[in-house]
């Protein structure tokens, strides 16, 4: 087990109803918000107005930033700082997806920053500090809730990377499993396949040995698979919306990959370039990529991969199979299931094109996290991704 560093300084609320919260929360914090929300899906239901009711009523003033697209985009989050400097915002409050919560938590940071906030996504220099955060999450799929990550679109660059600092952990998140019910259909398979991302990249790549870990991820990859089989039978069942948004927390949160130490996000580091490339949703891009990155990773990690295949998905395996013959059926069940599920599962169902691949490639490696990678892996993983 290698070393590792725990700090969360976030208090939760969790379960149906929690929503009610959030106007006590929030003004205990300050008196002064910035209500962040994504194109209309909360304000449709009525979750703005409701939210806003609960804030005004305990005294609080709601300033608002509107229209945060999937993919955020930097020049919304600077729009947002602009509001907090002029009106004095003392708190954000952020309602809606990943999308919401990491505009929020730029906006937070970049509203009290004096130099370009993008010179910390590209790791040249630190956050110092920023706005105090609560977040409402619509959306069980990132678990930006619970951790100290934004992932930000440059929209004048065209970079798609991520800023990472204690300062923008939320300081009150609230997880109310009642408003994920409106989530369309292709974004809640989406959000399973992410939360599966955000453990299984790093128990394939973990150079260290945790035993906990890998139960706690290939449990959480069961848990996440049986709770989306249910919620998409039965869009109402809360029990089953509950499972997964918990898994969803815990999952990007830090603790499933505790003790592994140094691992690899390929998937999601090429991801994010194809998003930014084609504004395509994250979860459809990891969908169409994980098993490229398994099939990668599979010559350097053939025993974990067979573990992941006997453990997560059952795969007894003839006499005759080797190590690596049990891993790759596992890579086959996993690809199955996001086909089952109606996930893509090609580069090509979600529209990128075989032209681009090379100059995607040499993109990537321009993303300071994508450094493990040269150029040849991540056209290797491409191409095996692309049909
Ligand atoms: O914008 P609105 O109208 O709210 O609609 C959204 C959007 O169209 C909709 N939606 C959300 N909650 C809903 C709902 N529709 C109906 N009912 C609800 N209750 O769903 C669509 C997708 O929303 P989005 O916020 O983009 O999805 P997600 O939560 O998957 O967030 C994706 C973003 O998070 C980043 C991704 O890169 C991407 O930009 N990530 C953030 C991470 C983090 N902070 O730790 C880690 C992840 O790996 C990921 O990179
Ligand atoms: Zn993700």
């Amino acid at each position: 087990m290698k070393s590792f560093v725990s700090y969360v300084p976030t208090r939760l609320y969790f379960g149906v109803g929690e929503t009610q919260r959030i106007g006590t929360e929030t003004s205990s914090i300050g008196k002064k918000a910035l209500l962040v929300t994504g194109k209309g899906s909360a304000k449709r239901s009525g979750l703005v107005d409701k939210v806003v009711g609960l804030l005004r009523g305990e005294g609080v003033e709601v300033f608002e930033l509107a229209g945060v697209d999937p993919n955020p985009r930097l020049s919304t989050c600077l729009k947002g700082a602009e509001i907090c400097r002029q009106q004095g915002v003392e708190v954000i409050v952020a309602v809606g997806g990943g999308s919401v919560l990491d505009a929020a938590k730029t906006t937070a940071a970049a509203a009290l920053d004096e130099g370009d906030i993008w010179d910390v996504f590209l790791y040249k220099r630190a956050v110092s500090r920023a706005i105090p955060l609560v977040t409402l999450v619509t959306l069980a799929a990132t678990g930006s809730e619970l951790n100290p990550h934004s992932v930000i679109i440059n929209d004048k660059t065209g970079q798609k990377f991520s800023l990472h600092s204690e300062h923008v952990y939320p300081k009150v998140s609230i997880l109310d499993p009642q408003l994920t019910v409106t989530v369309p259909r292709e974004h809640r398979v989406y959000g399973a396949v992410d939360i599966i991302a955000h453990v299984l990249e790093g128990y394939i790549t973990a150079e260290g040995f945790s035993p906990l870990s890998d139960r706690t991820v290939e449990g959480l990859c069961k848990c996440v698979m049986e709770s989306t089989e249910r919620v998409l039978a039965e869009p109402g069942d809360l029990l089953a919306r509950s499972d997964l948004m918990w898994c969803s927390t815990i999952a990007c949160s830090g603790y499933a990959g505790a003790g592994y130490g140094t691992r690899y996000y390929d998937g999601h580091q090429i991801g994010h370039e194809l998003s930014a490339t084609y504004d395509l949703a994250h979860g459809a891009t990891l969908s169409g990529l994980l098993p490229g990155v398994m099939a990668f990773n599979l010559k350097k990690h053939t025993p974990k991969l067979a573990q992941f295949a006997r453990r997560v998905f059952n795969v007894d395996g003839s006499w005759r199979d080797t190590e690596v013959d049990v891993a790759r059926k596992g890579i086959d069940s996993f690809k199955s299931w996001c086909a089952k599920m109606g996930a893509p599962v090609t580069l090509k169902e979600i529209g990128v094109k075989k032209q681009d691949l090379a100059a995607i490639a040499k993109r990537v490696l321009k993303n300071p996290e994508a450094q493990n990678l040269s150029e040849a892996d991540v056209h290797e993983i491409l191409s095996v991704s692309f049909e």
